[in-house]
This record gives C-alpha cells, sequence and structure tokens, in this order.
C-alpha cells in the first residue's frame, strides 16, 4: 500500500488544497490528510470542524482519508509508517521554506517531501487571504467548495 500523507492548518481548506489532493490520490493508493493540532495559532475552525469540512469535500475520491496530529510531522509519519509528504508549491516564495522543512524533515527522519506544482488557476490562493476577503465582504465563490463558502460567510458574517 502505498501512502502519503497531505499535511497542513486547512482553517479552511481552498480549491488550492484540494487540487493537490485529488491530484496525489491518483498517484497513491491512500492519501492522509493530516491537519495540524496548534494550539499557538489562533483559527477560525476548530480542529474538528475543519477535519468535517475535508472529509465533506474529498468524500468522492474514495482514498482520502482526514486525521489530526500535534508534535513533529515526522513523528506522526513514522507512528503510521508513511514514507512520504506531498506538499502543494505556489511560488518561489514558498520555496525557501520549504525546502528548508523538507530538508530538516529528510534529516530528521528519512521521511521524503515531494512537491506538486500548484495549478496556476490557483497558485495566487491561501487560507488567510480567503479568510481576508469573506470578512470584508469579497466574494470567495470559485475558489473554495461551495460547502466551504457558505460556512466561511455564517462564520465570518454571520
Ligand atoms: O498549512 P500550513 O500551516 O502551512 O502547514 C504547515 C505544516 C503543518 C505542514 C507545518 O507547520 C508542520 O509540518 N508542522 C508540524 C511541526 C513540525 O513537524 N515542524 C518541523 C518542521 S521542520
Amino acid at each position: 500500500m502505498r501512502r502519503v500523507v497531505c499535511p497542513g492548518s486547512f482553517d479552511p481548506v481552498t480549491n488550492g488544497h484540494l487540487d493537490i489532493i485529488g491530484r496525489a490520490s491518483r498517484l497513491y493508493d491512500e492519501v492522509v490528510v493530516a491537519v495540524l493540532i496548534n494550539i499557538e495559532k489562533k483559527s477560525l475552525f476548530t480542529v474538528e470542524e475543519r477535519i468535517d469540512m475535508l472529509q465533506s469535500v474529498t468524500k468522492e475520491y474514495g482514498n482520502v482519508r482526514v486525521d489530526k496530529f500535534h508534535g513533529l510531522l515526522v513523528d506522526y509519519c513514522k507512528q503510521r509508517g508513511i514514507p512520504a509528504i506531498v506538499k502543494g508549491l505556489r511560488a518561489i516564495s514558498d520555496f525557501d521554506y520549504e525546502l528548508q522543512q523538507a530538508q530538516l524533515n529528510y534529516r530528521m527522519s528519512g521521511v521524503e517531501t515531494l512537491f506538486m506544482s500548484t495549478n496556476p488557476e490557483y497558485s495566487f490562493l491561501s487560507s488567510s487571504r480567503i479568510k481576508e476577503i469573506t470578512r470584508y465582504g469579497g466574494d470567495v465563490s470559485g475558489l473554495v467548495p461551495d460547502l466551504i463558502h457558505k460556512l466561511l460567510v455564517e462564520r465570518l458574517r454571520g
């Protein structure tokens, strides 16, 4: 069974995340989407809400499982026998940070990181921009799944 982990905060999941998850699901037998539990970072949605949202929007893929983790990602991978991490790269500005993280993760554990180029349609997307646009009344439909759009509007303008 070839498995890969797709980690992140997913606060909330965007169409950019979904594009990477969907493409990884065609390459691997199982994709584990792992939501970071980070008590230091203020989030809009709770970890359980983010997991529910991810489960709803990935159910059509069939081989995507959603989980949560805390601590080091490589410890999570080792405990579950997952040999690789998949990450989307949007632009060169992502690269420095992601390369360092990938090299550290490999050095610590031998867990590989595979980079997938983001679909140009979503290369400008981030969860924080999505929240900011929604908060100030902008329209993010088409950039996040319809369900997420509805929940964002409820939470930020409700
Ligand atoms: O969606 P994000 O917030 O950009 O995701 C970042 C994430 C969760 C992939 C990264 O912060 C992470 O792996 N955190 C777990 C802690 C860890 O392993 N840190 C060491 C990195 S070298």
